[in-house]
């Protein structure tokens, strides 16, 4: 296909691509044109080795970042479509966004401009349940990306899923909360462009809750308050079939789907994955991704809390759109 976007065009789909959510906010991407194609590419030099040691959730980041771009094209009327991993001899090649000649689903223009306002909310919610119909929406969400969100209502599984959330936080090791500390209210940040400042970080429950994680455990930070959180929190498990990295892109696909749509429907979302940073406690996880006779979704990706949004929190830092257009300095 010949160039046809405009720069102001491709500064919108960037954007978009780099709004994407990403763990501690790391943005571990960069990103490249082809022509009107927009290529996503896995920045090695932002990897977690302690807490993503397979770089699973570096290729989620990359998959949201694919699926945010795809929103910005949708935009200007400009249908896509994602190749996972189109070379073999690049395993760092996470996606190519395509142009193609047919529409784009029409859903994704309605979307785009939500994008800015989805945020890691780790305030508590409402305690009035999500209406079914915005359930039905993101599962459908979840759905479209080739994934499946299951929330996790029934007991026992619900509190035991809780009570495994707080056994991994108990057993995190000192590495991986030193690699947490460098981008998490680590000094500095504001100038950085990344991590987590402490204003994201939510207020400390009142009351011990599985669901809401608090990223800075262990650690004191001054002013912070507390807060009473939503009795009975949504958790929900986003599963795929496998656990390859094909479908850990499709997880980030349809965890920004989800969270965009979530977004447009007055839900706010944040996420307790802290089992999922273990292989055993992942494996334990995965068995609340869905009941047996959906027992092929069978890898957990990630653990969402949701609810009716009741505060507002601030947006997170993105890099300039020059730092991320690549490849990065070595
Ligand atoms: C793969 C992945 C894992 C994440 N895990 C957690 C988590 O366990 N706890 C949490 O509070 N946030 C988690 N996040 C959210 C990020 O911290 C958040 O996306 C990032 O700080 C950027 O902020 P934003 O989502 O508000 O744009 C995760 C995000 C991704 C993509």
């Amino acid at each position: 296909m010949t160039t046809t976007l405009t720069p102001k065009q491709r500064e919108t789909i960037l954007r978009a691509a780099t709004s994407a959510p990403s763990k501690y906010n790391t943005q571990p991407w960069w990103f490249r044109w082809d022509e009107d194609d927009l290529e996503v590419h896995i920045d090695r030099t932002r990897s977690l080795p302690h807490s993503d040691p397979t770089g699973r959730e570096a290729h989620i980041a990359c998959g949201a970042a694919a699926f945010s771009a795809r929103l910005g094209y949708g935009a200007f009327d400009i249908g896509t479509t994602v190749e996972r991993l189109p070379e073999q001899v690049d395993p760092l090649f996470a996606a190519r966004v395509r142009v193609v000649s047919d529409a784009p689903d029409p859903r994704f223009a309605l979307l785009h401009p939500y994008l800015p306002r989805r945020r890691t909310n780790r305030a508590p919610f409402r305690d009035t349940p999500i209406p079914p119909q915005v359930v039905d929406e993101l599962r459908a969400a979840a759905r479209a990306e080739e994934t499946r969100l299951h929330i996790v209502t029934w007991e026992p599984f619900y509190e035991r899923l809780l009570t495994l959330i707080r056994e991994a936080t108990g057993l995190e090791e000192d590495e991986l909360r030193d690699e947490r500390a460098a981008w998490v209210d680590a000094p500095g940040a504001e100038h950085r462009h990344e991590g987590i400042a402490a204003e994201s970080l939510g207020p400390l429950p009142e009351q011990p809750t599985g669901s809401v994680r608090d990223l800075a455990v262990g650690r004191d930070i001054p002013g912070r308050d507390h807060a009473a959180f939503e009795q009975q929190p949504t958790i929900a498990v986003l599963a795929t079939c496998t656990d390859t990295r094909y479908d850990w892109l499709a997880a980030g696909q349809a965890l920004q789907y989800i969270l965009v749509t979530a977004t447009r429907r007055g839900v706010a979302a944040s996420f307790a994955n802290q089992p999922l940073e273990d292989s055993d406690l992942r494996f334990e996880a995965s068995r609340f991704a869905g009941p047996s006779d959906y027992a092929h979704y069978g890898s957990a990706q990630m653990i969402l809390r949701l609810g009716l949004c009741r505060t507002e929190v601030p947006p997170t830092a993105r890099r300039p759109l020059t730092d991320v257009l690549g490849p990065p300095p070595m």
